[in-house]
């Protein structure tokens, strides 16, 4: 039986407020604006967690067993865990160790992670800590073909399972207070930005720096662009950041082979539907045999089971993650995804035990 934590800081989530208080005082408070919110103070967040506690669980007896499984499986490739590391970029601000203390705190438990484009550390640096631990790559589209093509290779030499063409975020600057303050650092050492700006203290980087790493001018993501990524990895091309059914099917018909229903974590759009809301919809559209994964306002056991029951596959958390990593960098991330986990077995437990396989929509209700 998987050992009990001696505290839990996330089986509630008054717990992970208690978290997200203590990386207050430890951040600068443009970082911890950058980690913690979105526009409009946070209210998509807000959101998107109220509609996790707008549904309840039905206990249902499952076939009795020992401990429970909590194995997903992911284009024939079987993970331990349904809980990932989401890919969250411009953390260097967070923890000196950044991605390298997510990617310890990963291996250590074999959950898989997430990289973003924006990575604070090396690519190799990463893949060296997760030691053989999965891990997918997440590709902002650049409109530079020659650039994504070298993306996609060092993803595909460096071992990566797949790729994540994140499809939500267009030509909108990120809230620039937050973004500047770790773009410029980020200039000199982002494979995406050392291409668009060699001389990371020129008069061109200054000014993208006044604006964020997506400007309007930016080639947007259309569907050549995505058929085209898809037909130029030999990965699986999941598309993240879908929050209808219609969305999806289109992103199918370009080629990807899975989707991960996101609001992008309520930072982009503070009246996005939240994904929890969206997944059902997508799970239809997309029928049983494509993979469906879910982010955006996982903090406990029990929103890991809704998702789960509701159609996902696996789920992404972030926000979470890097509160553990600006408190006690990779040992505080450990923490985080030992108390999830073991709050994810609990609550299976209270539903009747058996595996996260056989969870199912009959099992979660909405409250008005
Ligand atoms: C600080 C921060 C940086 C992020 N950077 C990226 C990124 O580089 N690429 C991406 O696809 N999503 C990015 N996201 C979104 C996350 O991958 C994910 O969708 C979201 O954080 C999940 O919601 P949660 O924080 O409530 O778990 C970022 C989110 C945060 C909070």
């Amino acid at each position: 039986m998987h050992e009990s934590p001696d505290t839990l800081w996330l089986s509630l989530l008054d717990e992970f407020q208690r978290l997200e208080r203590q990386a207050e005082k430890i951040l600068d408070p443009v970082t911890f604006q950058f980690i913690s919110s979105g526009p409009n103070s946070g209210l998509g967040v807000q959101v998107y967690l109220d509609a996790f506690r707008r549904l309840r669980l039905i206990p249902h007896p499952l076939p009795p067993g020992g401990d429970s499984d909590l194995s997903v499986t992911l284009f024939d490739t079987t993970y331990p865990t349904p809980v990932m590391i989401a890919p969250t970029g411009f953390i260097g601000r967070v923890h000196p160790d950044a991605e390298l203390a997510l990617a310890g705190a990963a291996r250590a438990r074999s959950v898989p992670m997430w990289c973003s484009t924006y990575t604070a550390k090396a690519l190799e640096s990463v893949q060296e800590a997760l030691a053989g631990t999965p891990w997918w790559y997440q590709l902002y589209w650049s409109g530079n073909r020659d650039l994504t093509r070298e993306l996609l290779r060092s993803a595909e030499a460096l071992g990566s399972s797949g790729i994540a063409v994140t499809v939500d975020t267009g030509p909108i600057p990120m809230r620039p207070a937050a973004m500047i303050a770790g773009f410029g650092e980020q200039l000199a050492s982002d494979p995406v930005q050392r291409v668009r700006y060699p001389d990371p203290s020129g008069a061109s980087a200054a000014g993208a720096r006044t604006l964020s790493a997506r400007s309007p001018q930016d080639a947007m993501l259309d569907a050549a662009a995505l058929e085209w990524i898809c037909e130029s990895t030999t990965l699986p091309v999941l598309a993240k950041g879908v929050l209808s059914g219609d969305s999806a099917r289109r992103l199918l018909d370009c080629g990807v082979r899975g989707v991960v229903v996101s609001n992008h974590g309520g930072q982009l759009l503070d009246s996005a539907i939240a994904s929890i809301d969206a997944l059902p919809e997508v799970r239809e559209a997309v029928g049983n045999d494509v993979p469906v994964l879910l982010d955006s306002g996982i903090r406990t056991g029990s929103d890991v089971v809704k998702a789960l029951a509701l159609g996902a596959n696996a789920v992404l958390v972030g926000r979470p993650c890097l509160m553990g990593l600006a408190v006690a960098g990779e040992e505080g991330v450990g923490r985080v995804l030992d108390d999830l986990l073991w709050d994810l077995r609990v609550v299976l437990a209270g539903l009747g035990g058996g595996s996260v396989a056989e969870l199912e929509p009959t099992m979660v209700r909405r409250e008005p």
